[in-house]
């Protein structure tokens, strides 16, 4: 086993099937990707773009019949148990329970992550520690604001101590000083651990300021891999007018689009953003 390679995607590849009239949908098109331990690595890119379909593939959540998936070594598709053990997930959807405290819904989490029960308060209350929740943490979840729900679901994907961190835009709809307020949190934990940290945004900046390293996906396919400061020194070599891109430009250099024009997406990307969006809020 590989202990430089969190997680390893050779020609992944996704269909969600629509019955046998009607052609399926090719989320996920061959694609190859090496995250290496310890770093933040940012999957980004427009609604659509097949960001949560690799991120379920990893996470062990969709079985893959093409292509190979792997976290620090374990098959995601022949050795699910192993590979669950090592990761922590915040979904895009709202994981959080609005009818319990913050301390019970780290606790449920706790208890199917399976940490020891001797450990778990401990646990427990490191957790909500590290997110900036102790003060809040009997208080039930449906008075927190939206930046207090994203970070408690962290808190609850910490608990079990991942070496592999997945966040599944973990900013979405919350407001600049919230959304700070999260990377600030992954930011600290990822230093005093060494965790490897894989996450989804369509919020370019973020991605500059926070990931080692960036691939750029649309329609399924990674247009462009590297650190921030390498892809926007290959558009500048490739496109002199562009002098200071912003990742912005980087991808509208490899797509081919903007990401303005590529965020319309279909309805029901939107829609299912918004829901997610407004749900966190
Ligand atoms: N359960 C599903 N059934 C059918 N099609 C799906 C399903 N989930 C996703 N898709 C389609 O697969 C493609 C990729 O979707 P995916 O959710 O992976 O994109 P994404 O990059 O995470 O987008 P977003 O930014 O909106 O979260 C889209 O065309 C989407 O409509
Ligand atoms: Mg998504």
């Amino acid at each position: 086993m590989n202990d430089r390679v969190a997680v390893e995607c050779r020609a992944l590849t996704y269909t969600f099937e629509h019955g046998r009239k009607k052609a399926g949908t090719r989320a996920v098109d061959g694609i190859d990707l090496t995250v290496r331990a310890g770093e933040v690595f940012g999957l980004l890119g427009p609604n659509g773009a097949g960001k949560t379909t690799t991120i379920r593939a990893i996470t062990t959540l969709l079985p893959t019949a093409r292509g190979m998936v792997a976290v620090f070594g374990h098959d995601c598709n022949t050795d699910r148990s192993a590979v669950r053990r090592l990761l922590g997930y915040v979904p895009q959807q709202l994981s959080a329970d609005a009818g319990l405290t913050g301390r019970e819904n780290v606790e449920l989490f706790a208890r199917v992550y399976d940490v020891a029960r001797a450990e778990r308060s401990e646990r427990v209350a490191q957790a909500l520690a590290a997110v900036d929740l102790t003060e809040a943490a009997d208080r039930m979840v449906g008075t927190y604001s939206g930046g207090m729900v994203r970070r408690l679901e962290l808190a609850q994907a910490l608990v079990s101590a991942p070496r592999l961190l997945v966040l599944d835009e973990p900013t979405i709809g919350l407001d600049p000083i919230a959304r700070a307020g999260v990377w600030d949190r992954v930011d600290a934990v990822r230093r005093a651990t060494g965790m490897t940290v894989l996450v989804t945004t369509h919020y370019m900046d973020e991605a500059d300021r926070h990931c080692d390293r960036v691939a750029l996906m649309d329609r399924g396919r990674i247009r462009a891999l590297g650190t921030p400061a390498e892809l926007k020194a290959r558009v500048t070599a490739e496109d002199p007018a562009l002098a200071a891109p912003t990742l912005d430009d980087v991808f509208r250099h490899f797509s081919g689009r903007t990401l303005t024009d590529a965020k319309e997406g279909d309805f029901g990307d939107v829609r299912r953003t918004r829901r997610t969006a407004s749900r966190v809020g």
